[in-house]
């Protein structure tokens, strides 16, 4: 046997007696590393008469090739064996309980959002939105509020400073969902029919106001208008909400600069045990009548800045606290509590995630 058949049948051995991944990593070093006893027959070609080295380097690159091919294999079955041995001590109780999961809940003005969305999608309104960053433009001026406007004071907004204004428009924090009207109706054109619901912030705070709070806004844009189809839509909206046929409304006149006429919607409430409990006519002895929101025909100023023509297109909207709408239904008696994040109140308040309201189901199943 030659020396190369030797060194062959030497590594066979060795490597199918090699018992871990350690030994095997050795012994390739000891054979084919540089200093490996291999590589000092490859580099001994160098040194060979040419009829030598035709003779010994096809015998020398084929040792190479099966040494390789066997220190592959047995790597493969050492690593088998390794993972064989750790499935066999590795065990999972699949019949152990579940860990407890931590649940969270749908806060409760996001479910009267979601209420109110499938609500007034049901009544062919669309979901618009607009930017909690507005302009005073958007926020006043086009509601038909100039800058000398008192209302513009009575808004108590968080303005940005000066250097922030975009085409010489001062930058603030909306105060009311309202500019989301005239954002659709620049956009959009007419006809119209939408709520926007979203975030409002004004410079208040104590147990009824807090410094952001929520309103929903509904926009009607169409040819022949009037405040019937107004009334109608809030009476049938605050039904389904409340979840009552005996909702009775009271419509009374007021002002806000961007709706002519502007009413205000009473919701004629029974006082049941010191709660007061909506339903029934506001005027029945026992009973009175609660403010809910604000609402009216569209000033044609309003529709003017929107740039369509009013003798063409005439419109209601309104605006009502989310927020407070939650409270009605739901009975909390602190705004404030809605914005702590406090664990035991949204436990208590919130609702599952598989609460999705639906007309059918009901809008407001609890949890
Ligand atoms: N934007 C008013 C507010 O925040 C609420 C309101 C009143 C909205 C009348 C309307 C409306 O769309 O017609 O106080």
């Amino acid at each position: 046997m030659s020396d190369l058949d030797t060194l062959a049948a030497e590594a066979d051995r060795g490597i199918a007696a090699a018992a871990d991944l350690a030994a095997l990593e050795a012994l390739r070093v000891a054979l084919l590393g540089k200093q490996g006893s291999i590589s000092a027959l490859l580099k001994s070609l160098g040194a060979m008469s040419p009829e030598q080295r035709q003779a010994e380097g096809p015998r020398i690159h084929a040792l190479r090739e099966r040494v390789t091919a066997a220190l592959a294999g047995r790597k493969e079955q050492l690593e088998a064996a390794t993972l064989e041995a750790r499935l066999t001590t590795e065990t999972l109780d699949l019949t152990l309980p579940s860990p407890e999961a931590p649940r969270g809940a749908i806060h409760p003005v996001s479910q009267v959002m979601d209420e109110l969305a499938e609500i007034f999608a049901d009544m062919g309104f669309a979901v618009a939105s607009g930017p909690e960053i507005e302009d005073d433009w958007h926020n006043f001026t086009a509601l038909n509020m100039p800058e000398t406007h008192p209302a513009r004071a009575m808004h108590d907004t968080f303005y940005f400073p000066d250097q922030m204004a975009s085409d010489g428009r001062k930058m603030l924090l909306r105060t009311h969902t309202s500019p989301v009207q005239i954002r659709t109706m620049v956009a959009d054109g007419a006809p119209v029919r939408i709520i926007a619901p979203g975030r409002v912030y004004r410079s208040d705070s104590d147990a009824t106001h807090t410094p952001m709070f929520h309103q929903i806004e509904g926009l009607v844009i169409d040819r022949g208008i009037h405040l019937g189809h107004l009334k109608w839509t809030l009476e049938t909206f605050l039904k389904a909400f409340f979840e009552r046929d005996d909702i009775v409304l009271r419509l009374r006149p007021s002002y806000f600069p961007f709706t002519e006429p502007s009413v205000e919607a009473d919701v004629g409430y029974a006082e049941v045990g010191g709660r007061r409990v909506l339903g029934g006519d506001g005027n029945a002895p026992g009973h009175g009548w609660m403010e809910l929101l604000g609402s009216g025909m569209v000033n044609p100023r309003v529709l003017e800045f929107c740039g369509l023509d009013p003798s063409e297109w005439q419109g209601f909207a309104f605006g009502v606290g989310v927020d407070r709408l939650a409270m009605l239904k739901y009975g909390m008696d602190d705004l404030r509590a809605f914005f702590d994040g406090d664990l035991r109140w949204l436990r208590h308040y919130g609702f599952s995630a598989l609460d999705v309201p639906t007309l059918s189901a009901g809008v407001g199943v609890r949890a």
